[in-house]
């Protein structure tokens, strides 16, 4: 059989460690699907770093277009972020006839109902796992595991950097600066962290599984929004004397009017497991009618656990 060819935008983070995951686990990749899978393009604006990453063997631009248009690519992996060249690029590629994989949970967020539809349009797939919960298959569980129920509720820890610095703050005392920085060096945060700290990436990341359990379009501009930044050391020590952890939850449900969005610091009883979710770990809490609570657990952010996640979804449509 043919290799599966790859086009991957950008090789910081998630980019460098999807071409390190292609790398290590090669053979048992190539075992399971029946055929190989190779990088063959690259763009990213250091191709320094791109050449370090991904060896000789691939060619590379600066140039997302080259990657995009490029014959020897039948997957493009968007891994570059934001909504301006990340844009451009997913659309370009499913205007081309290539499946697209993303971790953009800001460009699904606010342009997945006009993208989703072009893919259709185009009779090509996109998937998206990364972009939820780092490397918790939250995605497909939503639109296989729980399918048969009527899902009532989503709560989730869904934003690793937060939660690493409320986690740091309650156990430590860190000071909120210091541990964001570690987070940053970590390679959890967000290009601008701010999207980590006021709520925003957590809303993009609510706002996506929202329309997947409710079936409804992508609504993110109505999510109500607070982040931590104004919480203090005080504030969690508090919360401790009197039995509560204070975590950054994303919470959707239905209620009478509709669906329900929001993102805020919330205090949760010490005693529940939502509570014990600690450091750069997310969780996702899900209320459907038959199977009643489930809980999804597993590292939110980070390099390798967020390249691994997309493997779980394109290699169900190889046939
Ligand atoms: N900045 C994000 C987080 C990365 O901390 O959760 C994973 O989406």
């Amino acid at each position: 059989m043919q290799p599966i060819r790859i086009g991957i935008l950008g090789t910081g983070t998630v980019g460098g460690g999807t071409v390190k995951l292609l790398q290590a686990n090669a053979a048992e990749i190539t075992r399971r699907l029946g055929c190989s899978v190779l990088v063959s393009r690259a763009a990213s604006r250091n191709l320094e770093r791109a050449q370090r990453i991904c060896g000789t063997d691939v060619h590379l631009s600066t140039d997302v277009m080259d990657v995009v248009n490029a014959e020897d690519v039948d997957i493009v992996v968007e891994l570059i972020g934001g909504t301006t060249i990340a844009k451009e690029a997913v659309i370009q590629a499913i205007k081309n006839g290539k499946h697209v994989v993303t971790a953009n949970k800001k460009l699904l967020a606010e342009y997945g109902n006009e993208i989703f539809a072009l893919a259709a349009e185009h009779n090509v797939m996109l998937m998206f796992e990364a972009a939820v919960a780092g490397g918790i298959p939250i995605i497909k569980a939503l639109r296989e595991g729980l399918a048969a129920n009527r899902i009532q509720s989503i709560a989730g820890i869904i934003n690793g950097t937060s939660n690493f610095i409320l986690s740091e703050m309650r156990a430590h005392g860190s000071a909120f600066q210091s541990v964001l920085k570690q987070a940053q060096e970590l390679g959890y945060a967000e290009a601008d962290p701010t999207f980590d700290i006021e709520g925003h990436d957590a809303a993009h990341k609510l706002s996506i599984m929202s329309a997947l359990a409710f079936g409804t379009p992508i609504n993110y501009t109505h999510c109500y929004l607070e982040g931590i930044s104004k919480l203090e050391s005080q504030d969690i020590r508090y919360a401790e004397e009197l039995g509560y952890r204070i975590k950054l939850l994303g919470i959707t449900r239905r209620c009478e009017k509709g669906i329900e969005l929001r993102v805020h610091p919330t205090l949760i009883p010490e005693t529940r497991l939502l509570a014990n979710v600690e450091g750069v770990m997310n969780a996702v809490l899900v209320q459907a009618d038959m199977v009643g609570q489930t809980m999804y657990y597993g590292p939110g952010a980070g390099a390798a656990p967020t390249a691994s996640a997309w493997w779980l979804t394109s290699w169900m449509w190889r046939d």
